[in-house]
């Protein structure tokens, strides 16, 4: 089954939970945390004290996307019982085991991220160890870019390193995504798909919820 995350990074926050809500009522997968340090990405967001805000006030998953350096040093913040997947870039790691095995003895599952310009071999060596992939299809930073077709390329590649290998990785895309190519973005073989603009910016929350994954089940 395909999921659905939106990114809480194009929510209104001044009515966070409420945003949440309506995300929830839409009928999706998982809330998508996007942790923007100021260094690894030219901007900053939030931090966990926000995640942590929504405890208990929604029932859907955490999918933290940390795009911090030294994630090392933040990542306990983020474990909490709702939190499901923690994911660090590997451009932001210079120990990329051991900040993976680090997230593991956290009790979360742990997730490798690469931007758009980072080849599918970077991460190569860390495949038998992760339990999700995420690859982005913006540069990381900001809300509401346009997606960069070479990046959905390593999609299908990865798909099928994955399944040569007998691993069971998930496969998670994020950045640029509408819904006009959702339908598209699924079919080269996602497994979890992001989106912030398309579905905060709408008018009717859970309606644009209910259409990206009507199309990405199709
Ligand atoms: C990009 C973030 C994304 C972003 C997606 O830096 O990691 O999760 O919020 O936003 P849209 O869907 O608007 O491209
Ligand atoms: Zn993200």
């Amino acid at each position: 089954m395909k999921q659905l995350a939106p990114s809480i990074l194009s929510a209104d926050f001044s009515r966070l939970a409420q945003d949440v809500d309506c995300i929830e009522a839409g009928g999706a997968h998982f809330i998508h945390v996007d942790v923007m340090d100021g260094h690894f990405v030219p901007n900053i967001s939030f931090g966990a004290a926000v995640m942590k805000s929504l405890e208990g006030k929604t029932k859907l998953p955490f999918d933290v996307h940390l795009m911090i350096e030294e994630p090392d040093r933040y990542l306990e913040d983020f474990v909490t019982p709702q939190t499901e997947y923690i994911t660090v870039h590997q451009e932001a790691c210079v120990h990329l085991h051991r900040t993976i095995q680090h997230i593991r003895a956290t009790g979360v599952k742990a997730g490798v991220s690469i931007n758009p310009a980072t080849p599918l071999n970077m991460v190569e060596p860390i495949l038998a160890d992760v339990d999700l992939v995420l690859i982005m299809t913006v540069n990381p930073g900001f809300g509401g870019q346009k997606l960069i077709p070479p990046a959905l390329d390593k999609i299908p590649r990865l798909a099928e390193y994955r399944d040569r290998a007998g691993l069971a990785f998930a496969i998670e895309i994020d950045g640029g995504v509408t819904p006009e190519n959702i339908g598209l973005v699924a079919e080269v073989g996602t497994d979890i798909i992001v989106a912030g603009s398309a579905i905060f910016g709408a008018e009717d929350i859970p309606g644009r919820v209910r259409e990206m994954i009507r199309k990405m089940e199709k």
